[in-house]
């Protein structure tokens, strides 16, 4: 089974899991929403519809958090679950959010366009180390002069210890919200197709990608928010 397939057979029930998986949940997407959102506003500012990529965006998660905070955007998501697209399309329909579904893999040339934002959450830690560059690399490309890319992403701690401590503490805190056996079963499943990598070697690939402003906004245990903005 791939990662997609995997994700695929869990679209149904996804989204109701998320806020035990992601312990941080509010932070952590808030914060990725906030880096996001000058671009989309000055966008606006300028009688222009801002235009959004968001790379693996699953039943669109962070596709939602960032139209309601900045009504007006324009979406274009790419997965390689189908039926995670679905979902989001559904979603992002019955909110009235102009968007299209692209069905790829992230290895695969990016829609064309010059977006405003490049968004991605919890997706990139599941390409391996070349594929990661070469994504930073193909989504700055693809940003407008002062648009910005925004990962929020599972990370690698930086010792072998520390990404010890990384996963007891993740895993007391979905036991303390209510996570049963079956679901952390389920998730450590998933989790064998993540290869995260550090925040200071992503932050480097995004300084090799030609980004600026780079830095991690927010950081609680593996859980991280990485970007960095297009010069003009
Ligand atoms: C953990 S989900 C995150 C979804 C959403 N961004 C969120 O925050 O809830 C990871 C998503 O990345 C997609 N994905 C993983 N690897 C992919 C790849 N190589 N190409 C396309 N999609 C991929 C999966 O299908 C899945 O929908």
């Amino acid at each position: 089974m791939s990662v997609t397939d995997a994700f695929d057979a869990v679209a149904g029930s996804y989204d109701q899991a998320r806020r035990r998986l992601v312990p941080c949940f509010d932070a952590f997407y808030g914060t990725a929403v906030e880096v996001a959102a000058p671009p989309l506003r000055a966008a606006l500012a300028a009688g222009r519809t801002p235009e959004v990529l968001d790379l693996g965006a699953g039943t669109g998660l962070l596709a939602l958090l960032l139209s309601a905070a900045v009504p007006g955007v324009r979406m274009t998501l790419v997965d390689g679950a189908p039926a995670m697209l679905a979902v989001a399309a559904g979603h992002l329909a019955a909110r009235g959010v102009p968007h299209r579904a692209v069905h790829a893999d992230l290895a695969d040339p990016l829609p064309a366009g010059r977006y405003d934002a490049v968004v991605s959450a919890l997706a990139v830690h599941h390409l391996d180390d070349d594929g990661k560059r070469a994504l930073y690399r193909r989504a700055a490309d693809v940003l407008a002069p002062d648009g910005v890319f925004v990962n929020a992403e599972q990370v690698a701690g930086p010792t072998p210890a520390l990404d010890r401590r990384y996963d007891e503490v993740w895993t007391a805190r979905i036991v303390e919200l209510g996570s049963d056996a079956d679901e952390i079963a389920a998730s450590r499943a998933r989790m064998r197709f993540d290869r995260p990598a550090t925040v200071a070697d992503q932050c480097h690939w995004l300084g090799e990608a030609g980004l600026v402003d780079i830095d991690c906004f927010f950081k609680e245990w593996r859980f991280a928010v990485l970007g960095g903005r297009r010069p003009r």
